[in-house]
């Protein structure tokens, strides 16, 4: 395909995302932690977000996961319109797989059962949902881990179980917050790589919040938040498609 024939197929592709004037204050609003938020994001399209500490990148990624609602706006997301605040755990366990800080594993179950858990609103049987867990575990190598505990795990470890935790719904987005923030850089690459696989192979929406500007220039697009504001997208979509991570 041509540079053009790229971009017109870029074109062509869906909103997956549509924010339009979106506002959230907290602290009966003496915080204003998103001050009007206007943002596409294509079906498929792998997007970073940078900006500085309170800037408002998590708070955007809470209200794309449906985790929190805005004060004013609209925020569409995979057809579901998450400012009507309807039916918005269907939306998170059918449309979405969060990637957030390293804790989120729970301590006292399995590996295998952590990776289950979004499967538990689905209609698997037991047998098949183990079926699946493994199979995740075994794509981000951590096969041989799935009966023990997560306390048990490197930070890198638990943050791939998160990972294949993640994708138990199939979901058409991942969002992840800071997926590679306290990993050394070689676990960092893993981690990255797999991202970037699902995004490529699976054309899985990727919107990851990131404090690194060299994990943010993989994306497709980076987006850079301040003070609750979208104040630069750069579309470098063409340029990335070469780039490959090095190691
Ligand atoms: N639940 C909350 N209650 C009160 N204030 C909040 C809450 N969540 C976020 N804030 C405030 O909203 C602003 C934006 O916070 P947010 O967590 O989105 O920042 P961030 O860009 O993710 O920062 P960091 O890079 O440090 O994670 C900050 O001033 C923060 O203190
Ligand atoms: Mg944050």
């Amino acid at each position: 395909m041509s540079n053009d024939d790229l971009k017109q197929n870029n074109e062509n592709r869906k909103n997956i995302v549509e924010i339009r004037g979106l506002e959230k204050s907290y602290e009966k609003g003496n915080i204003k932690a998103l001050n009007g938020i206007d943002l596409d994001i294509k079906e498929g399209e792998f997007v970073s977000i940078i900006g500085p500490s309170g800037s408002g990148k998590s708070t955007l990624l809470n209200m794309l996961g449906a985790l929190d609602i805005a004060d004013s706006g609209t925020i569409e997301v995979a057809g579901y319109d998450l400012s009507r605040n309807k039916k918005l755990d269907e939306f998170r366990s059918k449309k979405i797989g969060f990637i957030f800080q390293l804790h989120n594993l729970i301590p006292n179950i399995s590996v295998a059962e952590n990776v289950e858990i979004p499967m538990f609103e689905g209609k698997l049987p037991n047998k098949d949902r183990r079926e699946l867990s493994l199979k995740l575990l075994d794509s981000v190598g951590l096969k041989d881990k799935a009966k023990i505990k997560p306390t048990k795990l490197s930070g890198g470890e638990r943050q791939r179980v998160a990972i294949a935790r993640a994708l138990a719904n199939e979901p058409s987005i991942i969002l992840a917050d800071e997926p590679t923030g306290s990993l050394d850089s070689r676990t960092s690459k893993k981690i990255l790589d797999q991202l970037n696989k699902l995004h490529k192979e699976k054309n899985v929406t990727l919107i990851m919040v990131t404090h690194d500007m060299n994990v943010a220039k993989l994306a497709d697009r980076v987006i850079e938040v301040l003070d609750g504001k979208i104040i630069e997208t750069t579309d470098d979509s063409l340029l990335n498609d070469n780039i490959k991570i090095e190691g």
